[in-house]
């Protein structure tokens, strides 16, 4: 909330054209190929699906009759849009469909990109009747595999932020050999999959509270509903801030942000871009799922208290998602200077706990948890290091 406050604050620029057009459209504004694609799930939930199938100046890479599919996965409150918010020659999107990929970019339920559903509304509360682990079974499993099947390969590179990551590592603890080996290479920047510290207010709730609100939300209760900040309150910091007697008020939020938040490498001029495509929306039971993996150091699904562990699951306590049952090559990108997930949670869950999967990681200087997805420094010291690698794999091992 805190880093949010700050965000609003400094939003001091005019409306641009990119802050009205959605993702397919800003990829046809600066003049890539876009298509919209949209995948339902077996629960009933479709999504879009953004594809850049190929950059400006049409590049192939040497030695492959088809472009290497690269997937983007969003992280909590953002949607594909996070990999789009810098210039072209900046945002991973546009970088990596430069470099010779075929991009897609998928998105999860509840976000502006995912309102449809067979049989629910997004006015009913059994619409929002999900968390985390639904993204990861259905949202993501299914992208993926509709992805593979669009473009006729075996195996795709996925590159994951924050809850994108998550999303990742519950699908393959739980996935078998022949699934894992879809995935190339898992990229991880920002990677989540439970917290060392207390993280306030996320672990105020003590645990039989928190195992009582999930119920009520699943009787509906109370609040199955979206979470979400009001657009009407960031569009409204947008215009005051554009304001030519006000907006003092802004710059000088702006120094007091970077300061205290290692804001320097976002670009100011952006923010009222970011800002109308963040944040999006999740569910308050994704919230309270959450707020479990706080409390308990790892993942596991969501905990309904034993009886209905029992009825859900089968046993007494919510299943573990182990990430020691990862094979697929994996990745790290973190940073000491990352608020949500720093470096101790990374190794003491991350690199503690994975077993062969993980090959390589990287401890980044000052990257906060956003600038994986908005920081300027990214694009050199995240984006071009990846597209390195995956172009060193396809030579090691071919397309
Ligand atoms: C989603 O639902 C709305 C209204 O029911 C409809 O207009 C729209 O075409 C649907 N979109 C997709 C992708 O199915
Ligand atoms: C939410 O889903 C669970 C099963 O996953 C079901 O038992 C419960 O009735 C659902 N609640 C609502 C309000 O749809
Ligand atoms: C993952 O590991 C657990 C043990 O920690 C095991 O019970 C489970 O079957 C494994 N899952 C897969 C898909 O291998
Ligand atoms: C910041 O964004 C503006 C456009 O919104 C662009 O003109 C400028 O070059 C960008 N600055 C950097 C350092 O990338």
């Amino acid at each position: 909330m805190f880093a949010l406050f700050l965000f609003l604050l400094i939003t001091c620029f005019a409306k641009e054209i990119e802050e009205t057009l959605d993702a397919a459209d800003l990829i046809a504004y600066y003049g890539y190929p876009v298509e919209r694609h949209y995948v339902t799930t077996d629960d009933g939930y479709t999504s879009e699906v953004q594809r850049i199938p190929y950059g400006r100046d049409d590049r192939t890479l040497d030695g492959c009759s088809k472009r290497p599919v690269v997937f983007f996965m969003h992280g909590l409150f953002a949607t594909s849009y996070e990999y789009l918010f810098n210039l072209p020659s900046q945002s991973p999107a546009f970088v990596f469909a430069d470099a010779g990929f075929d991009v897609w970019l998928g998105n999860v339920r509840g976000t502006e990109y995912g309102l449809n559903h067979t049989r629910f509304h997004p006015s009913e509360p059994s619409f929002w009747n999900f968390t985390l682990y639904d993204y990861s079974h259905y949202d993501l499993r299914q992208q993926i595999e509709y992805t593979l099947e669009k473009t006729g390969q075996k195996s795709l590179f996925y590159v994951g932020h924050s809850q994108g990551t998550t999303v990742m590592f519950a699908r393959l603890a739980e996935a078998d050999a022949a699934w894992q080996s879809k995935i190339r290479i898992f990229f991880a920047m920002g990677p989540t999959a439970g917290f060392m510290k207390p993280f306030m207010p996320f672990t105020l709730l003590e645990t039989d509270t928190l195992q009582k609100l999930i119920q009520f939300v699943l009787d509906g209760k109370f609040g199955i509903m979206p979470v979400q900040i009001p657009k009407s309150i960031t569009s409204t910091i947008v215009d005051f801030c554009s304001s030519k007697y006000l907006s003092f008020l802004c710059t000088a939020g702006f120094h007091i942000a970077s300061k205290l938040e290692k804001l320097g490498q976002v670009n100011a001029s952006r923010i009222p871009i970011i800002l109308s495509h963040f944040p999006s929306t999740t569910s308050t039971l994704n919230m309270l799922h959450w707020m479990q993996i706080f409390k308990y150091h790892e993942l596991r699904r969501l905990d309904l208290g034993e009886q209905r562990n029992m009825m859900a699951y089968g046993q007494k306590e919510a299943p573990k998602l182990d990430i020691g049952n990862i094979t697929a090559q994996t990745i790290l990108y973190f940073s000491k200077d990352d608020q949500i997930t720093d470096e101790v949670d990374v190794r003491d869950i991350i690199m503690k706990n994975m077993g062969p999967g993980l090959i390589e990681n990287y401890d980044l200087d000052h990257f906060t948890h956003l600038d994986f997805a908005i920081g300027l420094r990214a694009t050199d010291e995240v984006y071009k290091p990846m597209i390195y690698r995956i172009y060193k794999e396809l030579k090691m091992k071919g397309c």
